[in-house]
């Protein structure tokens, strides 16, 4: 097959780690299908379903489930994350056996009510992840101190004023990631802090990575683009967690992204239907919006205004997903002997976001009217097109490969309590 290319950049197909694609369980809000075309059409050659889903992909029969809806549906590559909690704790190693991804563990509440382990359980967890190598990706927020913040928000006021959705201070983040590190540290566990909203956050993350802790981060264009003045507009629509906060917090977040800080762009494609978006008391809403469309075409409008160079976007749309869950070479670069998987955009196109175009069964978000330049084209999935000038291929339902048997993980390293500990006493012996 020849393309015409001419006037096309090629990139690397993005890797999003961090996707809700809700089926089995939820499927009136997406499902497997609807959310891997949303992929395809926004230059998104693999994706990482989360395990908040029915049921709760905490043991190995739930994730077999998945694993074969997935394959009859998908139209592009996806790993699958299970639970790590106390549910899971007789299961992990089975899980790591079984073909996921990595593990997702949940400091705080969130959609999907999953229990999130004290900080005994934690460690008990993470020394049982360690040697499996798997990664351990973290909503980072603490739990007991969230839960009462907005226990009395809501008691105070049912009908909060919008502004009410960012006030869950940054603390119950930057505590949690201090946390995770701490036991990451000990354990020689690896990690990953999802979804980062603030600057705050960035201190504890570089602080643990200075020590040696085998820690990666994301963040998404929800919080390097929009703010709190966005509440007026967008109304429950941007309830998300953690919250987009005040807008003075996305220089920060796109200073971490260009200098490696925080390693990747995800989305936290979280679909809910108009309904569930727009309810009258805000706090009924719920949280998040779908976002694996829309990433490319944001970010590459982002690298045109320069807040971030072109080959950088590549590193944290692709690159360092790859290699953060042990997918490089094969994916994550264009290079001989690596999956084709790519994405050929047209940077000079200038539209405008419409929900209504949207692919997922979700067409409700808080980046519909916004003005954007570079456009995908064509998307091709080891070398297989899925969309091709614009529109679905026909047949490319069920091509989606699961993406774990290519994973390698470096082993294990040993732990690194010496070394942290040569760094404060500059000798290396107990103090
Ligand atoms: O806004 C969110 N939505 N944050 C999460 O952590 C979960 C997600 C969901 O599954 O809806
Ligand atoms: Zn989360
Ligand atoms: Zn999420």
């Amino acid at each position: 097959e020849t393309l015409d290319a001419a006037g096309l950049a090629i990139l690397p197909g993005a890797i999003d780690v961090h996707v809700h694609f809700r089926d089995p369980g939820y499927d009136h809000k997406e499902d497997w299908e609807s959310g891997t075309v949303a992929a395809a059409f926004g230059g998104v050659t693999t994706v990482f379903d989360m395990p908040n889903t029915v049921p709760t992909v905490d043991n190995p029969e739930a994730l077999a489930q998945k694993h074969a809806i997935a394959a009859s549906k998908a139209h592009v590559d996806y790993g699958l994350y299970a639970v790590l909690g106390e549910s899971s704790l007789d299961h992990v190693e089975t899980l790591a056996d079984a073909g996921i991804i990595g593990f997702k563990l949940y400091m705080g509440n969130t959609f999907g009510r999953i229990a999130s382990p004290s900080t005994g359980a934690m460690l008990e967890l993470f020394e049982k992840v360690a040697p499996t190598g798997k990664r351990v990706s973290l909503h980072a927020e603490t739990n007991s101190v969230m839960e009462r913040r907005e226990t009395a928000l809501k008691a105070a006021n049912r009908n909060a004023p919008l502004d009410h959705l960012a006030s869950r201070p940054a603390v119950v983040a930057i505590e949690a990631v201090e946390r995770a590190a701490t036991l990451a540290e000990w354990t020689g566990a690896r990690i990953h802090i999802l979804h980062i909203s603030s600057a705050d956050e960035l201190r504890p993350l570089a602080d643990a990575k200075a020590r040696g802790v085998d820690v990666t981060g994301e963040t998404g264009p929800h919080y390097l683009m929009l703010g709190t003045d966005d509440y007026a507009r967008f109304k429950g629509v941007i309830r998300v967690n953690p919250p987009v906060r005040e807008a003075s917090n996305q220089d920060p977040l796109w200073r971490a992204l260009q200098s490696g800080l925080i390693d990747m762009v995800a989305t936290d494609h979280a679909p809910h239907t108009p309904e569930e978006k727009q309810r009258e008391n805000i706090w009924d809403v719920d949280c998040g919006f779908p976002g694996v469309e829309t990433q490319m075409p944001l970010m590459l409008t982002a690298v045109a205004e320069g807040k971030l160079g072109f080959q950088d976007y590549v590193r944290v749309s692709s690159l360092a997903p790859a290699r953060a869950f042990g997918l490089y070479p094969q994916k994550g670069v264009i290079a001989p002997g690596s999956d084709a998987d790519f994405a050929l955009v047209d940077l000079g196109a200038e539209w405008t976001l419409d929900d209504a175009q949207l692919h997922s069964r979700s067409r409700i978000s808080p980046f519909d009217g916004r003005q954007v330049k570079g456009q995908v084209r064509h998307t091709i999935v080891r070398g297989r097109f899925i969309v091709r000038d614009g529109a679905l291929v026909p047949d490319s339902k069920g091509t989606g490969r699961s993406v774990h048997a290519i994973q390698h993980m470096p082993e294990p390293r040993p732990l690194n309590r010496d070394k942290t500990l040569d760094a404060v006493t500059g000798k290396g012996e107990v103090l």
